[in-house]
């Protein structure tokens, strides 16, 4: 992101007006979109939107790391109404990051709220390699985590902060799946076992999804496998709230690298602090 991209830069040009569904997926795209660029200063560049080509087979969009990224229709669509109103204004990298922008406060109930620079411009190199090598991966110890955020300028707090968004949404049960033999220190047996029977419920070879958040848990899986948090469960799925850090700290979260976050001072310090 560039430092001298004006707050406010269409409010009078245009009213942009984004659609509510699918608001996890935004936040955790403008992240990987962010996140794979070299450096802060070239922008957030919405190179993860671009689809393959026979010229360039391996976009962003295609790393494994990548899994699970979608709604990119969603922004197509936004574009194409905006191209509609006032074409060549809007670029897709800042549509993206007023995705992510109104994601998080439609999800908070308006509590996450935060400026969006704008005026962006859209990149055009796209490689899975470059993801696969600059994004963090959900088996990294907690050194590789501060390593991997601070080298895109980002600070232990921070790290602490962001990974607060796993409250919403859902992960793949290959992006967690060492977690289903890890043992009681690191994750609530009855949790592990809640995971285990939803990851094989499709047989062999199937990699189903599961919600990040304990809270927005199919009610009879919890009822089967984990009475204790039945209390916890919402109607409401997917709120942006700070129940993630009380899940870490109970040992009931999916990924290796949210546990991780328990294991160095400053960042369970974080965790600790987050959960009031
Ligand atoms: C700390 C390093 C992080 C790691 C290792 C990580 C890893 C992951 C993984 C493996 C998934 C599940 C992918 C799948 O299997 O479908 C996921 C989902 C998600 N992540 Fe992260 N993540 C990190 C940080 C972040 C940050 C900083 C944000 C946003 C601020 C974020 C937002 C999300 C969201 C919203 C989802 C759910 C997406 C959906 O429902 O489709 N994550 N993350």
């Amino acid at each position: 992101m560039n430092d001298d991209t004006p707050i406010g830069f269409f409010n009078s040009s245009v009213g942009l007006i984004l659609s509510s569904s699918r608001p996890q997926g935004w936040r955790r795209c403008h992240f990987h979109n962010k996140s794979t660029e070299r450096t802060c200063m070239q922008g957030c560049d919405a190179s993860v939107l671009l689809d393959p080509t026979p010229a360039n087979p391996e976009t962003e969009k295609t790393a494994p790391i990548n899994i699970g990224l979608a709604a990119f229709d969603v922004i197509d669509d936004i574009k194409a109404a905006l191209e509609e109103r006032c074409p060549g204004t809007v670029s897709c990298a800042d549509i993206l990051v007023y995705a992510a922008r109104d994601a998080s406060s439609i999800l908070s109930n308006g509590r996450v709220r935060f400026a969006a620079p704008a005026g962006r411009l859209d990149g055009v190199v796209s490689r899975a390699a470059d993801a696969q090598r600059d994004l963090p991966d959900s088996t990294f110890t907690v050194a590789e985590l501060v390593r991997n955020f601070r080298r895109k300028n980002f600070t232990v707090e921070e790290l602490v902060i962001l990974s607060g968004a796993h409250a919403v949404g859902v992960g793949h049960c290959s992006s967690f799946r060492a977690r289903l033999s890890a043992p009681p220190a690191q994750i609530v047996p009855a949790y592990r076992d809640l995971l285990s029977a939803k990851c094989g419920a499709e047989g062999p070879g199937a990699d189903p999804v599961v919600p990040n958040n304990v809270r927005d848990e199919d009610p009879r899986a919890v009822a089967a496998a984990f009475p204790p948090f039945l209390g916890k469960l919402r109607r409401t799925r997917d709120l942006l709230d700070n129940s993630y850090y009380h899940n870490n700290l109970a040992r009931v979260v999916t990924f290796n690298s949210d546990w991780q976050l328990l294991t160095e001072k400053e960042c369970e310090d974080g965790c600790t602090k987050a959960r009031r």
